[in-house]
């Protein structure tokens, strides 16, 4: 699967005509029902075309990074249960509408995940956000937990656990273990995510089938050193420090 052509598809307004709508290559599609793929819109994919690109410095990346963190956070928030709310306007009418039910919290998969801690800040205002570290242990080359640091009561809230880039699945997997030994139901979960490989997202949809996945894309595959490709490249690195 990894390697089978990713779909392309004509971008642009449908008052153009055909010939003046560019192809591009947009998600792979995937048949799990908790893997939600952000609509492939112009505006999503030229985004992605911009971080994508090496040639784009830092300041640009980190720009065309939020505005990215900013639509999957405002989809990730639409996954979560909503009640009645009527309220009065003030000119004296009555308007049904909803509120949303529970306590959220954001978690962050250190250290790229804390890129998108902002983003949701901008959405939840006074948002608790709780970190995990999580790296590889040199003699056994599997992911081992560090640290964390996570709200007293985060089995009473709905996680946001933030990663921009799921490859192996390895960090994000064990993420979803400690929020689960602290109590956190598979389906309080979300995870919100910039770019996947079809491997990362059928191990989350094979091991977790409750969590949801809300991705940005899902790309070709992985190479030789499991970085995704086409990929952008190592994500913290461009955001952080290059
Ligand atoms: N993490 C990254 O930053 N990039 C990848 O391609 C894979 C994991």
């Amino acid at each position: 699967a990894s390697d089978s052509q990713p779909p392309s598809q004509c971008l642009g307004p449908e008052y153009r005509d055909e010939a003046e709508r560019p192809e591009a290559t947009v998600s792979k599609p995937v048949p799990h029902d908790n893997v939600h793929i952000l609509a492939q819109t112009p505006q999503l994919i030229a985004l992605l075309t911009m971080i994508r690109d090496k040639n784009t410095g830092r300041a640009d990346f980190i720009f065309y990074s939020n505005r990215i963190i900013r639509l999957l956070v405002e989809e990730g928030l639409n996954h979560l249960p909503v009640v009645s709310h009527e309220i009065s306007t003030p000119v004296g009418r009555h308007y049904a509408g909803v509120k949303f039910e529970g306590k959220i919290c954001g978690v962050s998969i250190m250290r790229a995940g804390e890129s998108m801690e902002q983003g949701l800040r901008d959405c939840c205002r006074s948002v608790r956000i709780g970190k995990i570290l999580i790296q590889r242990d040199e003699e056994t080359s599997k992911p081992k937990l560090y640290y964390d640091k996570l709200p007293e009561d985060i089995s009473d809230r709905w996680v946001l656990l933030l990663d921009p880039m799921l490859a192996t699945g390895g960090s994000a997997l064990m993420a979803i273990e400690v929020l689960k030994s602290r109590g956190v139901p598979e389906d309080h979960i979300l995870f919100l995510n910039l770019i996947a490989s079809p491997e990362g997202i059928k191990k989350f949809a094979d091991e977790y089938p409750k969590v949801r996945v809300v991705t940005a894309f899902v790309d070709q595959g992985l190479d030789e050193k499991n970085y995704i490709v086409p990929g952008l490249g190592d994500f913290g690195d461009r955001f952080y420090t290059m």
